[in-house]
């Protein structure tokens, strides 16, 4: 197979070169989808029994009424994955819920943000109209014996401000348990903002807690194992054992640099004429990536005490994701 088989269909609107080259490596390998996509699809989740465990908490903890849920994790471990998976069972099981991506947010946007995704019947500039109308809605669905929740992602940006109105909403109960389940997912510092004297409050209500870590070796090898199978690739043969242990190390078992890698060697192999990936190609991945890991070139030399100034910044693990 060569290049000049693909180029003929964009005479007017070239595509993206990255997003070409993807379209061009799944042909070549036999893919009928990218296996390393870097978006949260549950289509692709590699049920490992963290994963397993933290969705099984999420779903417990809203079916149970439990109220506040808080799901922490460091970038890339898989926290809005689960909220997509969650929102895919709320779906099927016909819950309303309101989900938050954007944290960033004052509290008269959150108000606004949080009516527009419940569909809220009211004038959503005002406070007092969408805390009236999100009362009907949770008296309403409880009625039906249903609840309703409030998934909000990123939720270490959140403002005080915000926090202390997401705290109150939690105040929302009948006799039946809290009206309004609360999911509050982000990094790590969301712990952290938690134990701040003025959230004493909402950490207090706080009854299920979550944490995704980064995976062991074994179910960072499983998960390439995973992603490939679902790709279409059952046995995969591209990533030899001794490769799959290296990007477990450079990876540090987080599954975003996982995927970054992974995509990253199949454009490489795929422009070498190449069907099996090799630690070679590896290390000219992370050089161009700029990937640090306990160890690497890059790892020695920050750590020596002549400092050498990164010529660019390496793919750093706290981008928001
Ligand atoms: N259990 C998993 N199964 C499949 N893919 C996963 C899993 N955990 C994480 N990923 C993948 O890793 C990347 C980062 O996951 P994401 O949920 O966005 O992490 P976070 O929200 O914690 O930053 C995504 O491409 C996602 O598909
Ligand atoms: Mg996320």
């Amino acid at each position: 197979m060569f290049l000049g088989e693909y180029d003929r269909s964009w005479d007017i609107f070239p595509p993206e070169p990255l997003t070409m080259q993807r379209a061009i490596y799944n042909a070549y390998f036999g893919f009928t989808d990218n296996p390393f996509n870097i978006s949260p699809d549950p289509e692709f989740l590699y049920r490992s029994p963290q994963h397993e465990e933290a969705l099984a908490n999420l779903i417990y903890g809203v079916q149970s009424r439990k109220g506040f849920i808080v799901l922490t994790g460091e970038v890339g471990t898989g926290k809005t994955t689960m909220l997509e998976c969650l929102r895919d069972y709320l779906d099927t099981v016909r819950t309303e819920f309101a989900f938050i991506f954007n944290s960033r947010l004052d509290p008269e946007q959150f108000f606004e943000m949080m009516a527009f995704d419940f569909d809220l019947d009211c004038d959503r500039k005002s406070k007092t109209d969408i805390l009236f109308a999100l009362n009907n809605l949770l008296l309403q669905q409880a009625e039906r014996g249903r609840t309703c929740v409030l998934i909000v992602d990123e939720a270490h940006n959140l403002e005080w401000d915000v926090l202390e109105e997401i705290r109150l909403l939690g105040n929302l109960e009948n006799r039946g348990g809290k009206l309004l389940q609360i999911i509050l997912a982000g990094q790590p510092e969301l712990d952290r903002k938690l134990d701040a004297p003025n959230l004493r409050q909402l950490k207090q209500r706080i009854v299920l807690r979550c944490s995704l870590d980064p995976l062991e070796p074994a179910e960072a090898s499983a998960y390439v194992e995973s992603r490939m199978a679902r790709a279409g690739m059952p046995n995969q043969t591209v990533f030899p054992p001794q490769v799959l242990e290296e990007i477990y190390k450079r990876s540090r078992g987080i599954p975003r640099v996982i995927n970054l890698i992974c995509d990253n060697l199949l454009v490489t192999a795929f422009a070498m004429e190449q069907k099996v990936a090799t630690v070679a190609m590896l290390d000219e991945v992370c050089q161009d990536l700029r990937l640090e890991w306990p160890g690497s070139a890059r790892d020695r030399r920050s750590r020596s005490r002549y400092n050498v100034e990164e010529e660019a910044a390496p793919v750093s693990l706290k981008a928001d994701s």
